[in-house]
Parts: C-alpha cells; structure tokens; sequence
C-alpha cells in the first residue's frame, strides 16, 4: 500500500490517498494516526510525505505524435513516453500519421505491440481515415473495439494523410464514432457540416484563431449542430495560447523553429483563446506533441513542434499569473479528455480510479532546458529558457511510482493501453 501524506487538491483542501497495487483504494481530507497505524497491521506502508504539495489526477494528452513505427529518430514510445513522465503526463493518445500509416487494423495491432513494450505511461490510439478509402477497416477496428475514435487529415499538414474526396470524408462520419478532425478555416465549417448530417461526434484539433474557435464555439451553441448523437468538442494546443507571430519573427532562429500546423496567429489571438478557455467554452488542452529534429527543422520549414514536456508546467505558471484556475487546469488535461474518449477509470481522483496520480509543486521557480534535461527524441523546446513558477514532482502510473524529484526509477513497469466505455 502506498500512502500519499498531506497533499492538497486544487481547491487548496487537504488530501491524502492510499493507493493498492494499481488503483486509489481511499481518499481523504486526512488519515488519523489510528486509521494508518491498523493499516500497518497488515501490510507494509510505503509514505510519500507531500508536505502540502498539490495533488492531482496525471494529465492525459489526447494529441501526441509518438513517431513510432517508422520516424523513430524525431521519437520513439520510449523517449516521447519519459517526457511524458517527466512532466506529469500518465496518458497520451497517438496521431495515425506514422510510417505506415494508422489505416489498417494490423497496423493498429503492430502500434500496439510496439507500445506495450516500450512506454512507461499508459496509452491509447486514434485511427487514421485513410485517403485511399479505409472504410472496412475502420468497420473492422470499431467493431473489434481496437479504438473507438478515428482521426482525419482536411488540410495539408506533416504526414501522407490529407483526404479530399468528399464521398470518403462523408463515409467516414458515417462509420465512426468520435471523428477527430485537423480542419484550419472553411475546413471546419465543412467538418461541422458532416457531422452533423452524417457523424456521431466530432472534435476538432488544435484551433489556432480567433475566427477559427468562434466557428467552432457557434456550432457548439447551435442545438442542431452539437447534439447528444453529434456533439462537438474543441482542443486547444499550449502553443496557440503563449506563442505568436511576434513571438515566432523575433528571431532567425524562431522563424524556422515555431512552425507547424496551423501556424502561430497574433496576440489577439492568444487572448481570444485564454478567454474561451476561462469561460469555460473550451475543452481539451492537447499538446499536438509533434517532434522533429532541430536539423530538419533549421534546415527546411517543418511543420510540428514537441509539446508534453512543457503543458502543465506552461499552465501552473498561467496560473501564478493569474491567468487560470487549478480547477480549470484539472478538467482541460485530465477530466475532460477522459470524458470525451470515454476511458475507463482515469482522468480524476477518484476511489476505484486507476492510481494515475502526480503532485506538483506550485511555487517552485526553474528554467526550462537548464533545470530539467529534455527527455524527447528531438532533443529540443520551444520553450527553452523561459522561467516559470509551478513543476511536477511526482508522477504515479497505475500505482507505481515512475517519476520522483527529479528522478525516474529504476525498475520501470510498462504503461497499460486505455480501456474505454461505449
Ligand atoms: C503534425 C506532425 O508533425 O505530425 N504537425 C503539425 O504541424 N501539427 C501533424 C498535425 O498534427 O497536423
Ligand atoms: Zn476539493
Ligand atoms: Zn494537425
Ligand atoms: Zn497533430
């Protein structure tokens, strides 16, 4: 039994858990000496003091690109899954957009070997619509319960996967479940119109804009178009909050490294995001963790940039700031994409709950790529330098702990593929 000792939760209350093999056993404002001391009877106690630290649900990052099969010199399970560790992310779900692509049954199953052997955090996949119509496979994948989201490439972006056949796109509404969309402008007026005619659901990846997220935040009010068969959700990257144009024109260097897709909009934009996101209109932060070497990407305009091993942090310090609240922080990272994916058993802090648990803490001041070593593949940041308040940790994987002060431990267990509810 592992026992986490004064921590609080992100209302500021005391918290402290008791954790058995994988899952919270209990959860309370406070354990008394008693209580612990009869546990001690029967079985040893490993405590991890929080000293006050703030505790909350490991964060699951529903847009990454792991790389793997097939680009593994960007990443690999291994690499991309220690950043996520190391940063307080205990889920991540891979984009289809490998080498080969995510399009066939088999090589979901392949990805899936490939991850169960390698990644120390758990894990899901999205399924890739295929240009070439992959319609039966999706069947055959829905129906086997391999995954239960599809994802789909409407603009150009990294990776072979753009579809513009409006029969497949339609075809794929049809067949899936929750379509993940990348749609940039007249795009997600289109997606928006699918699902609503065709789809079961559709999300809408890494919305950049202004004009883009009020399309998006418009069909969301729009009874007809976000409807308990058809709903629609909206995913906004950190780097669409806390990076620009101005950011990106400031230097040679920044001209060719902060690029991917879509691209950065202005300040403007920035804060017509932080504002949705306040409000409460948006719902999911996905990192669009998309690696690639800093050759590739000094050499020749690359779009994707690394993300899992800066979101939270880049989010406690919004918080010191006063730009958000621990609150929103939990439900945009953990509860709201276990919600929408409908994973079982992860997302919160809750007694049954998979023990996906990290600690962070708030106060502490550290410099991005000079405190920390850069875990990814890629090797690099965009964030490299910048100061923030506020760092994870602690991480625990399905009650193990991973991830402690600075150090990975020693005897790694392997993450578990998420289980998912209709
Ligand atoms: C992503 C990549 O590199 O895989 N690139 C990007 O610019 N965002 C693909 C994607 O998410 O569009
Ligand atoms: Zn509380
Ligand atoms: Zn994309
Ligand atoms: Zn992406």
């Amino acid at each position: 039994m592992l026992y986490l000792k004064d921590g609080k939760d992100v209302h500021g209350n005391k918290i402290e858990l008791l954790i058995l093999n994988d899952k919270i056993d209990k959860i309370s404002e406070g354990f008394s000496e008693e209580e612990i001391k009869n546990i001690e009877k029967n079985e040893k106690l490993e405590i991890i003091d929080l000293k006050g630290k703030t505790v909350m649900p490991g964060v699951i990052d529903v847009h990454t690109h792991m790389r793997e099969p097939g680009i593994t010199a960007k990443e690999d399970f291994a690499t991309g899954s220690r950043a996520c560790a190391k940063a307080g992310v205990t889920t991540f779900y891979d984009m289809p957009n490998t080498i080969p692509t995510t399009t066939t049954l088999e090589a979901l199953k392949d990805k899936k070997k490939l991850a169960s052997e390698k990644s120390i955090v758990n894990y899901g996949f999205h399924f890739g619509g295929s240009r070439n119509n992959n319609i039966d496979e999706i069947k055959k994948v829905l129906e086997a319960k391999e995954a239960n989201t599809v994802k789909i490439f409407m603009n150009v972006t990294t990776g072979e996967m753009l579809i513009e056949d409006e029969d497949i796109l339609k075809n794929v509404f049809k067949n899936s479940k929750l379509v993940l969309v990348h749609a940039e402008n007249e795009m997600i007026d289109k997606a928006v119109e699918y699902n609503k005619n065709y789809g079961n659901g559709l999300y809408v990846c890494h919305i950049p804009s202004k004009e883009e997220l009020k399309k998006v935040l418009e069909a969301k009010k729009n009874s007809e178009l976000n409807t308990e068969k058809h709903p629609v959700y909206a995913e906004v990257t950190p780097h669409h909050l806390f990076l620009n144009e101005e950011i990106r024109e400031s230097t040679d260097r920044n001209k060719m490294l902060l690029r991917m897709k879509p691209e950065l909009r202005t300040k403007k934009d920035n804060e017509f995001l932080w504002e949705a996101l306040n409000n409460g209109e948006v719902d999911t932060i996905g990192t669009d963790h998309a690696p690639h070497l800093i050759s590739e990407k000094l050499e020749k305009i690359t779009f994707g940039m690394p993300g899992v091993e800066t979101s939270l942090a880049l989010m406690l310090n919004a918080y010191n700031e006063g730009k958000v609240k621990l609150e929103m922080i939990q439900k945009l990272m953990s509860e709201n994409p276990a919600r929408i994916m409908k994973i079982s058993k992860r997302g919160k802090l809750e007694e049954g709950y998979y023990a996906d648990v990290i600690a962070v803490d708030l106060d502490k001041e550290w410099i991005v790529g000079v405190d920390d070593t850069i875990e990814s593949k890629c090797g690099w940041t965009p964030y490299e330098n910048w100061k923030l308040k506020g760092k994870n940790v602690l991480t625990i994987v399905n009650g193990k702990v991973v991830y402690q002060n600075n150090k990975f431990n020693d005897n790694l267990e392997n993450g578990k593929e998420v289980e998912f509810y209709e």
